[in-house]
């Protein structure tokens, strides 16, 4: 299969909204990475996602949809609470799991009770929606376990041959997914951190949410148990007596032989003199927004030193990404 890119235009959605229907896949931008989408309700075109991903099935796919209206035709009922996190966040990087009715196909939901549900602010990803007349199923448009792509090359490069349309949107502004909540009655659970956190969620709803790691009991994404974000170098994030630390596992493995990459924080790019460096950002926001795109950009080294980032709001989401693209290797 011949796989193209294209600029969004209104020949582009209506191609796009075409292929949709005929049950192929489209990979879109939206505002944190690149989706690989299908309509929600085919199955035979769910399946071709996880085929073009090597994905587990057991991984339920997020469905995006153009409006907030829309999402009562998905689901059995919008809670108090549920309603208060679409108000407050929807359009934006966030997905909310709701109990579902028949119409999502089982094979978006991995056979569950549940579909994650999530609005892209993304004008891109909204009008591609809207011209689909479906509702979207999308993962993040990587073959599985690699990092996510920014990029529509990033997308071409894992997808080439197995899709036939990229719509090229350009850069994504976040650069990691969306929050994943669950909502109990009283509790928002954070099934994955993204830019939306916890202290948002009091501020804008007077819900208390907790992360998935303060809690033993809720149930998991699915998808988190799974190898992810993998650049195909090793890498080391280094947290604790940084610039030592950062200097002598360097130093080390240079000798060793080994290309050796530093991500730094901006302010401490001097402290590595004479060294493979490059600035990931100033705070959590901007190194989540370089984090993919500088994964496959410098993977052909042999070693990724990463520092760890303390500072902005995305410090949670941040390190999660980190540790699972370092396969939880930590100093
Ligand atoms: O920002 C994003 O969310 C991107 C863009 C394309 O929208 N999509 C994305 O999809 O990251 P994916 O498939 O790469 O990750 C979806 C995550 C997985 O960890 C999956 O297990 C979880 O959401 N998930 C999906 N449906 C779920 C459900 N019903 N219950 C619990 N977790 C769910
Ligand atoms: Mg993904």
């Amino acid at each position: 299969m011949r796989t193209l890119i294209k600029k969004p235009s209104l020949l582009t959605y209506i191609y796009a909204g075409n292929l949709i229907k005929n049950g192929e896949i489209v990979a879109f931008p939206t505002e944190t990475v690149y989706g690989l989408g299908a309509d929600a309700t085919n199955a035979e075109a769910v399946k071709k996602i996880f085929i073009a991903k090597g994905r587990p099935q057991d991984n339920p796919l997020i469905v995006h949809l153009a409006e907030k209206k829309d999402i009562q035709k998905y689901v059995t009922e919008i809670t108090e609470n549920q309603q208060k996190l679409i108000d407050a966040f929807m359009p934006g990087p966030i997905s909310i799991i709701f109990e579902k009715n028949d119409v999502i196909c089982d094979e978006v939901t991995a056979g569950g009770k549940t579909v994650a549900i999530r609005i892209p602010e993304n004008e891109v990803a909204r009008k591609f929606i809207y011209y689909s007349q479906r509702p979207i199923c999308a993962p993040s448009a990587n073959t599985s376990k690699r990092p996510s792509p920014t990029i529509a090359q990033h997308v071409y490069d894992d997808m080439n041959t197995k899709i036939p349309l990229i719509i090229d949107g350009g850069a994504t502004d976040i650069g990691i997914e969306s929050t994943v909540v669950r909502v109990n009655k009283n509790y928002v659970y954070i099934l994955r951190p993204g830019k939306i956190n916890a202290q948002m969620i009091l501020e804008k709803t007077g819900l208390v949410a907790m992360s998935k790691m303060d809690t033993s009991k809720i149930p998991q994404s699915p998808g988190t148990k799974y190898t992810h974000y993998k650049p195909k170098c090793d890498m080391i994030i280094i947290k604790n007596d940084v610039t030592k630390n950062m200097n002598d596992i360097y130093r080390q493995k240079t000798k060793e032989g080994k290309n050796v990459i530093i991500f730094c924080k901006k302010e401490n790019v001097n402290k590595y003199q004479n060294k493979n460096v490059v600035v990931l950002g100033e705070n959590s926001e901007d190194a989540s927004k370089n984090l993919f795109t500088y994964l496959r950009e410098y993977e052909n080294n042999d070693l990724i030193l990463c520092e760890y980032f303390d500072n902005g709001d995305m410090v949670d989401a941040l390190f999660n990404r980190m540790i699972k693209s370092a396969s939880g290797n930590l100093i």
